[in-house]
C-alpha cells in the first residue's frame, strides 16, 4: 500500500469515526472544509480548508476564507495569522493569497499552481479573508446590504467571521494570534483589533481570543497625513511642478480632499489632482513609481482614476504579467474544490463595495484606535514599501509623528542578505520599518524582504542592522 493510499485511508477512517461519534460540530466543519482536489495543485505537505463562516444570520451574510496551516511538521505550535487585504473590496484571496504571501500562485495559463518559495506559511498558519461581504466569492443574501458599507459593519462583520472562524477550528484557540494586511486594510486592522480587545473584556466568555498584535502596510490611516504625505512624495521624487505643489498645498483641505482620499470635493483642489493624474503622473505607475507601467492610458477624471488604480491594484511587476488568478479563480472545479458558490463570479476588486463605501470613513482618522491599542500590551508593526505613491512612506511618517510616541531604536538601516533591506526606528509600543524599492503591495514586490520581516515580526524582535564596529 502506497503512502498515499494510506493517507486516504487515513481520511476515511477519521471520516467515518466523525459520522459514527458525531464528535462535535467544530470538527465536522474543518473536515467538511478540508480542500483535497485543488486543480493543477503541486503536492504539499500541509493542509488546507476553505468556505463560508456566517457572520449575520438573518441577513445570510457569510465571509470566504481561504486557511493553509502552516508549511511545518506540527503546525499547532506555529501562530495564527489573519490577511485582509485593502481596496475597499479587494480579494484576500486574489491579492494576499496567490500574488503576494500565499503558498501557490495561478501558472503562466491560470489553469495550474506553482510554488511560492516565499511563502508565509512557512512560519505561521495563514487565514486569507474576503471581507466585507460583496469582495471575492464573500457575499450577503440581503441586496440592501450592498448599498452600504461602513468601517463599523465591516469591523463588526470581522469580529463575526473571526468568532465563527474559531468556531470551525477550536484546537486553534491556543495559538498566538495576529492580524496582518496592507492599503485599505491600514482601517480593517486597528479596527478589528479593538473590537478583539473589547470583546475580550467582557464578562463570563468561554474563552479569550489569544490576540498578540498586529502588522500592516502601506496602511491608509489619517486623510490628512495621507494625502498630504502623497503630495510631498511626488514633489520630493521630481514627479510634479512647483506650480502643482503649490497649487495643491494652498487649495486642498487635507483632512477631507487630496490625491488619496476624498470625502468632500473642492474643485480647485480637485483640478489640480486630475492635472497630476491626468498629465504629470499619467505615464507613472503610481503604485510602484520607478516600475513599469502597467496602466491603460490615464483619465483626467480622478474618482475614476482613483477606482481604475484600485481595479488594476495587482497588475503586478515586471513585465507587467497578463491576470491568471481571475481565470483560475473562475474555474468551476476551483470553486467546487475551494467550496466558493458556483454562482458567484470572482474578480480582483468589487465596484460595488468600493461604490457604496462611506465617503467620510475613506478620510477618517484611525489614530483613536491607535491611541487606544498603543495601551494594551500588542506588538504593533507599520510597515511602509518606500516607492509606492498610493499610500507613501511620506504620509506614514507624518501620522506616526501625531502619536508623539517615545523612540527606543532611533532610525537604522536594516540588513537583508547583506543589502539594506529598508530602514526601521523602534517606538514604544510600535515598530516602523520601510521596506526600501518596494511598491504598495510589499510581499509582491519585495518578497524575500517582506518574509524576513514577518519572520522577525513573529519573533517579536527587531530586523537586524549592520555592525559597523570593526
Ligand atoms: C445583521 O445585519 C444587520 C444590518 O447589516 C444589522 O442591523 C443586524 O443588527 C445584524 N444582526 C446581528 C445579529 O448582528
Ligand atoms: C444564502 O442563500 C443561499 C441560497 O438560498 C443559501 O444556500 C445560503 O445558505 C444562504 N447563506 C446564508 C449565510 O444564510
Ligand atoms: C498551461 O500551462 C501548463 C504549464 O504551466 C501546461 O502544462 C498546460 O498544458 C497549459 N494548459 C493550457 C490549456 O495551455
Ligand atoms: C452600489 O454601487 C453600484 C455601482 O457600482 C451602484 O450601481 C448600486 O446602485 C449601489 N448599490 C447597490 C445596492 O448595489
Ligand atoms: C477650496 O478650498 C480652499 C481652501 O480651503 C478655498 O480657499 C477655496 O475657496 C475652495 N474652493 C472651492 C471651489 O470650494
Ligand atoms: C477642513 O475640513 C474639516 C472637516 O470637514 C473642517 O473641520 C475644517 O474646518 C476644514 N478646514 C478648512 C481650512 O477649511
Ligand atoms: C506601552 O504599553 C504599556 C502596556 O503594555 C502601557 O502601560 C504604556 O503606557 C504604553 N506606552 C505608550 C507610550 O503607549
Ligand atoms: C547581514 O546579514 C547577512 C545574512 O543575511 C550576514 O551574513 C551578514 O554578516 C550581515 N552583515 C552585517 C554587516 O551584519
Amino acid at each position: 500500500m502506497g503512502l498515499l493510499h494510506f493517507w486516504a485511508c487515513a481520511g476515511f477512517l477519521i471520516l467515518v469515526l466523525e459520522v459514527i461519534f458525531n464528535l462535535g460540530g467544530a470538527w465536522g466543519a474543518d473536515l467538511a472544509d478540508l480542500v483535497t482536489n485543488l486543480p493543477g495543485q503541486p503536492p504539499v505537505n500541509f493542509k488546507q480548508y476553505a468556505g463560508y463562516v456566517t457572520v449575520n444570520e438573518s441577513h445570510g451574510r457569510a465571509l470566504f476564507y481561504w486557511f493553509v496551516e502552516a508549511d511545518q511538521k506540527d503546525p499547532a505550535l506555529l501562530p495564527l495569522v489573519f490577511w485582509f487585504t485593502g481596496g475597499p473590496g479587494c480579494s484576500s484571496i486574489g491579492g494576499g493569497f496567490l500574488q503576494e504571501i500565499g503558498p501557490f500562485f495561478t501558472n503562466a495559463n491560470g489553469t495550474g499552481l506553482i510554488r511560492n518559495k516565499h511563502t508565509w506559511n512557512k512560519y505561521a498558519n495563514i487565514v486569507f479573508v474576503d471581507s466585507p461581504s460583496g469582495t471575492g466569492y464573500s457575499y450577503s443574501n440581503t441586496t440592501s446590504d450592498y448599498s452600504v458599507f461602513t468601517d463599523q459593519s465591516t469591523a463588526e462583520d470581522n469580529l463575526a467571521f473571526t468568532l465563527g472562524w474559531f468556531a470551525k477550528f477550536p484546537e486553534y484557540k491556543k495559538n498566538k494570534f495576529y492580524l496582518t494586511g496592507e492599503s485599505f486594510a491600514g482601517h480593517y486592522l486597528p479596527e478589528l483589533a479593538e473590537q478583539i480587545v473589547l470583546y475580550n473584556e467582557k464578562p463570563g466568555l468561554d474563552y479569550k481570543i489569544n490576540f498578540k498584535g498586529f502588522a500592516v502596510g502601506n496602511a491608509l490611516t489619517d486623510g490628512y497625513s495621507d494625502n498630504l504625505g502623497t503630495i510631498k512624495f511626488y514633489y520630493y521624487h521630481s514627479l510634479i511642478s512647483d506650480q502643482t505643489y503649490t497649487t495643491l498645498i494652498e487649495n486642498c483641505n487635507f483632512s477631507v480632499d487630496g490625491p488619496t482620499v476624498e470625502s468632500v470635493p473642492n474643485a480647485t483642489c480637485d483640478n489640480a489632482v486630475d492635472y497630476v493624474y491626468g498629465v504629470e503622473l499619467a505615464e507613472i505607475n503610481p503604485y510602484n513609481i520607478y516600475g513599469l507601467n502597467c496602466n491603460p492610458p490615464a483619465t483626467t477624471n480622478r474618482p475614476a482614476f482613483i477606482k481604475r488604480v484600485n481595479m488594476i491594484r495587482f497588475a503586478g511587476v515586471n513585465p507587467c504579467p497578463p491576470d491568471t488568478v481571475t481565470p483560475y479563480l473562475n474555474l468551476p472545479a476551483v470553486k467546487a474544490a475551494l467550496h466558493a458558490r458556483q454562482d458567484i463570479e470572482w474578480i480582483f476588486c468589487s465596484n460595488i463595495v468600493y461604490d457604496n463605501y462611506s465617503a467620510p470613513d475613506f478620510t477618517r482618522s484611525i489614530l483613536p484606535f491607535y491611541r487606544f491599542l498603543l495601551t494594551k500590551d500588542l506588538r504593533i508593526w507599520v510597515y511602509s514599501g518606500d516607492v509606492d505613491g498610493v499610500v507613501p512612506t511620506t504620509g506614514t511618517r507624518i501620522w506616526l509623528a501625531k502619536l508623539n510616541l517615545p523612540i527606543e531604536t532611533p532610525w537604522y538601516p536594516w540588513n537583508h542578505s547583506s543589502q539594506v533591506g529598508g530602514w526601521s526606528q523602534v517606538y514604544t509600543n510600535l515598530t516602523f520599518t520601510t521596506v526600501r524599492d518596494s511598491g504598495h503591495q510589499v510581499p509582491l514586490y519585495q518578497p524575500g524582504r517582506a518574509l524576513q520581516l514577518f519572520k522577525y515580526f513573529l519573533k517579536g524582535q527587531s530586523l537586524p542592522g549592520f555592525d559597523y564596529k570593526n
